[in-house]
């Protein structure tokens, strides 16, 4: 079947066209993100393939279902950007791919707390510029200390066994107890207690109407001065200009990003000749106690290696009503 393959990067050719191999559908790879203006390019093609930037609102879904899509493959396990509803309306399927490595975005949201508490990043530029001074880059130890994991399911849980072996008290908030962190010691309380106990705080629950803003000016009013939050989720579960209020009062103590509210018009781009228009943006960028990485956390070669594989999976079981289809909604 033919499939469009929107928002491809270099990285995405390679590995979707090594997992077609077995399969041979016919890819048409786009860099553009998929959208009103670019919804056209799916012309001909019976399936679109997308990432966590492409806009699949209302219209978009509409335009693809006058166009012949019946099925729309996500490269990603998050599946908010689409309108679900929309979609089944339209008689359009959706799948993603559920998990393709926890490890991957569980490490590197480590790797946001140990940067950020060692001030990694800026000993790096320091020392290449031959200043070998220590001011301002005191850390703490993590042993000992309470983070809090809100999302307690693959990703958290594979986040609290790391931190746990760096000796820290583990915390969730989770709609559901997951067995395995129980067994780590994680503690499961409310969502206030949580806030009020952490030293560091994890986010790793999708984005629903229900966490959207979970933290907020209320939340972040709750949490210890000094904290540290680290998010890897989704950025609308941060309320950004919340978080620059409390960085401002110096109330939070540093903020790892992988995820960012607005992050559709920036991230996977390279904008380095441009002008960034987005000031909240520009904003947080002024803080030395703030981390941001570009939606990277699942970018491993395991991770990408396996949604290449999923995603050619689910295309080819909906293209021949055999195999595994994930579908969501
Ligand atoms: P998962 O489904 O295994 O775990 C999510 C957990 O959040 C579940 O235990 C669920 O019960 C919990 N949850 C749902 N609603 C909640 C609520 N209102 N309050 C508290 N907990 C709630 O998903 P997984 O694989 O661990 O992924 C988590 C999130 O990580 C994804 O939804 C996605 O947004 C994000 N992600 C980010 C990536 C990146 O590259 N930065 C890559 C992959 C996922």
């Amino acid at each position: 079947m033919e499939v469009a393959v929107f928002s491809s990067k270099s990285y995405d050719e390679c590995y979707l066209t090594e997992a077609n191999q077995v399969y041979q559908h016919e890819l048409q790879f786009y860099s553009a993100h998929l959208n009103p203006d670019t919804v056209s390019l799916a012309a001909g093609a019976s399936i679109v393939c997308c990432f966590v930037n492409d806009c699949l609102n209302a219209q978009v879904l509409s335009a693809l279902a006058a166009q012949g899509i019946k099925f729309i493959a996500l490269r990603s396990a998050g599946y908010n950007h689409v309108d679900l509803d929309a979609a089944k309306a339209l008689g359009i399927k959706v799948a993603s791919v559920p998990a393709y490595s926890p490890y991957a975005v569980a490490e590197h949201a480590v790797g946001l707390v140990l940067v950020l508490n060692r001030k990694i990043h800026r000993a790096h530029t320091r020392v290449r510029e031959g200043d070998f001074s220590l001011h301002g880059l005191l850390g703490f130890d993590l042993h000992g200390k309470t983070v809090g994991v809100i999302g307690t399911g693959k990703i958290g849980s594979v986040f609290a066994r790391i931190m746990q072996g760096f000796g820290c008290h583990l915390l969730g908030y989770d709609i559901v107890e997951n067995a395995e962190c129980l067994q780590l010691g994680m503690q499961y309380v409310e969502l206030d207690e949580l806030l009020k106990q952490s030293d560091i705080l994890s986010l790793h629950c999708p984005l629903t109407p229900e966490t959207f803003h979970l933290i907020d000016v209320q939340a972040l009013a709750k949490t210890k001065p000094g904290v540290m939050i680290i998010n890897t989720s989704r950025g609308k579960i941060i309320d950004t200009v919340a978080a620059i209020d409390a960085l401002k009062r110096q109330h939070i103590g540093y903020l790892g990003l992988d995820v960012y509210e607005e992050e559709a018009d920036l991230f996977f781009e390279d904008l380095s000749d441009q002008i960034i228009q987005d000031d909240v943006f520009a904003r947080l960028q002024t803080f030395p106690n703030v981390l941001i990485t570009s939606h990277q956390a699942f970018f491993t070669k395991e991770a990408v290696r396996n949604i290449a594989a999923t995603t050619l999976a689910n295309i080819n079981a909906f293209a021949t009503g055999q195999g595994e289809l994930h579908l969501v909604g």
